[in-house]
């Protein structure tokens, strides 16, 4: 399952965020990938206002881990300055992957071996200044309907 969606400036790609957040639920994984500056951090703001999440989202800086309270409770994982991706067991990762809450994770390809195939695979592809092709693709039957429901618009 596999679709993309083009957005043309900041404010598309937040109100894609939050149309995904708004259909996620307790354990989903939102694994994302594309080149610095990209637009992951973008879209994880409209995540979690979809999620009900108040407070603002930043890009982690030296803490990889956010947690947020909102509908469901919100992490934020950003691996850009992981060191090495044989630390990433020593996050403790597992236990927000595994736990009651969404999960949205930056530079995602830095933990593949961590990464559940449960997971919802987004991949931000840079197409000039303003323009970004967003795949959204995901093995787990989870997605199906959410995946139609946002190639809908
Ligand atoms: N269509 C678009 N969608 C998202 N961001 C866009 C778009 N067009 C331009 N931008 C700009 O691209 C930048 C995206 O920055 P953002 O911090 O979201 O990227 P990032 O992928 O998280 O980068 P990093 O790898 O540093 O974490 C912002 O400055 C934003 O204004
Ligand atoms: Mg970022």
């Amino acid at each position: 399952m596999k679709t993309t969606i083009r957005t043309t400036n900041e404010s598309e790609t937040i109100a894609l965020g939050e149309r995904i957040g708004s259909m996620l639920r307790p354990g989903d994984i939102v694994a994302l990938t594309g080149e610095l500056g990209a637009g992951k951090t973008t879209l994880t703001k409209g995540i979690a206002r979809g999620v009900g999440v108040e407070a603002e989202v930043a890009s982690p800086t030296f803490t990889l881990i956010h947690e947020h309270k909102g509908r469901i409770p919100f992490y934020h994982v950003d691996l850009y300055r992981l060191e090495s991706e044989d630390l990433v067991g020593d996050l403790g990762i597992e236990e927000y992957l595994y736990g009651k809450g969404v999960t949205v994770i930056e530079w995602s390809e830095r933990m593949t071996s961590l990464l559940p195939n449960s997971a919802l695979l987004v991949s931000i592809d840079v197409v000039d200044d303003a323009k970004r092709d967003i795949e959204l693709s995901a093995s787990a039957p989870r997605w199906t309907q959410v995946l139609q429901e946002l190639a809908r618009c």
